[in-house]
């Protein structure tokens, strides 16, 4: 009998290798990094084989010496090559129009992140460039910065608003999230961000900002986002205000995520993890007691790599206090314009490594299955096991440790979304 070892909540479920129908895809001899936390390290199948059905994975396990199918089927041959779950990039900005290198020459000859915001730069700049563009050109932007994605393994992309700020430009950028939900082989997860700054017109007058998202936009929006998310900083929205907004986007069905701790503490992780936020993200300066809170409500740590390095940020989000409350990591390129245009995604697990101390196996959990509880799409995504979508990548690497090592490489070869191959490139 041939058989399929799963860790199923601790036991040892053991499935022999179902019969193969007509319209089921199977993958052969790959190495399948399936990222179930059992006892292999990321959780490996060597020789491995993965059956999909109706876009669904079926069965994967070790493929049984001399198998072979009985009806004619779709194959992929992996010749040893490794095998993932799809990537989940769980935090992006990356609708937007225009760019900041003239803020990142500013910031190069001292000028900091902070103070360029205070003075009407930085997050509003990219509103003011966004707000003067048409729904078409911002669509076509950010469809190829997603197609991008998908080319590097990338199968599940949070888009956040945020450079709109008022309503008709807010509503703007959601409805490109949800065109390229509809366009692009990608899920997509729309996560409206109104309270990223307080925009012009309500300059000096943030409690009324957050009274008009909470009572106006939030209401007129929450049929086009997925989530809420606020910006939780001294140059942005207090402790108060943003839990406002989070309530609001409860009260609106929306799932909860919060930017915390990113140049300072303010307990916004831990207030947001009581409210039943999924995520908070940033967390350079998150303490014990956020940690603590973060573990006991199940709200998952999403670091990004790639704006603590763009913006030159030394203080270290708290690793050794994540890892020993059990919060799991999630990792994401938290593209935009301002902090992190970051444009490779194997190099966040790269970063991660470096800057942040993490493992290899912990950086590429934090782009499948933590990033997948990031998104609250942990029962569907992230990991290899029957009954999640067949979302795969296929590498031109043999073991998952080469993923994270090279700088900025690209070894993504296939993309399969649902079972079906999105993406390949020409070899
Ligand atoms: O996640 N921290 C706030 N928001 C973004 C930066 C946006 C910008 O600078 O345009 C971030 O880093
Ligand atoms: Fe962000």
């Amino acid at each position: 009998m041939y058989h399929s070892p799963f860790l199923i909540e601790d036991q040892l479920v053991v499935v022999p290798v179902p019969q193969i129908l007509a319209g089921d895809t199977v993958f052969r001899d790959y190495a399948i990094a399936t990222m179930e936390p059992n006892s292999v390290p990321y959780g490996l199948i060597g020789g491995g084989m993965l059956i999909v059905r109706a876009g669904r994975i079926l069965w994967v396990g070790p493929e049984p010496c001399g198998w072979r199918s009985e009806v004619k089927v779709e194959q992929f041959f992996g010749d040893g090559r490794l095998l993932t779950p799809g990537w989940i990039d769980c935090h992006t900005h990356l609708i937007f129009a225009g760019d900041r290198s003239g803020e990142f020459a500013q910031r190069l000859s001292g000028v900091t992140y902070a103070d360029i915001a205070r003075k009407g730069g930085g997050i509003l700049s990219t509103v003011r460039a966004t707000r003067m563009v048409n729904e078409e050109e911002l669509y076509e932007s950010a469809r190829m910065r997603a197609e991008s994605r998908l080319r590097q393994g990338v199968t599940t992309l949070e888009i956040k608003s945020g450079y709109g700020l008022d309503l008709p430009n807010e509503q703007k950028m959601l409805r490109v999230a949800r065109r390229l939900a509809e366009t692009m082989p990608l899920t997509i997860v729309a996560t409206v961000l109104a309270a990223h700054t307080v925009p012009p017109e309500f300059a000096g007058r943030g409690d009324d900002y957050v009274t008009h998202v909470c009572e106006d936009m939030l209401p007129a929006v929450s049929h086009l986002a997925d989530a809420v998310d606020v910006f939780c900083e001294t140059i942005a929205f207090s402790l108060d205000q943003s839990r406002r907004i989070l309530e609001a986007g409860h009260a609106r069905g929306l799932r909860l995520k919060i930017h915390a701790e990113q140049l300072s503490l303010s307990g916004g992780a831990a207030m947001a993890a009581r409210l039943g936020a999924v995520s908070a993200d940033h967390l350079e300066y998150l303490d014990e007691s956020g940690v603590k809170a973060m573990a006991q409500h199940g709200t998952t740590a999403v670091l990004l790599p790639g704006a603590y390095y763009f913006l030159q940020e030394t203080h270290v989000p708290p690793i050794e206090l994540l890892r020993k409350h059990q919060v799991p990591i999630a990792l994401a390129s938290d593209f935009n314009p301002g902090s992190s245009p970051l444009h490779s995604h194997q190099l966040v697990l790269n970063l991660a490594c470096l800057l942040f101390r993490m493992t290899p196996e912990e950086a590429l959990a934090g782009v499948t299955r933590n990033a997948a509880r990031a998104l609250g799409l942990g029962d569907q995504v992230g990991t290899l096991r029957p009954g999640k979508w067949a979302d795969l990548a296929e590498w031109d690497a043999h073991s998952p440790a080469e993923l994270s090592y090279p700088i900025a490489a690209q070894l993504c070869r296939c993309v399969f979304r649902r079972g079906v191959c999105v993406h390949a490139v020409s070899v």
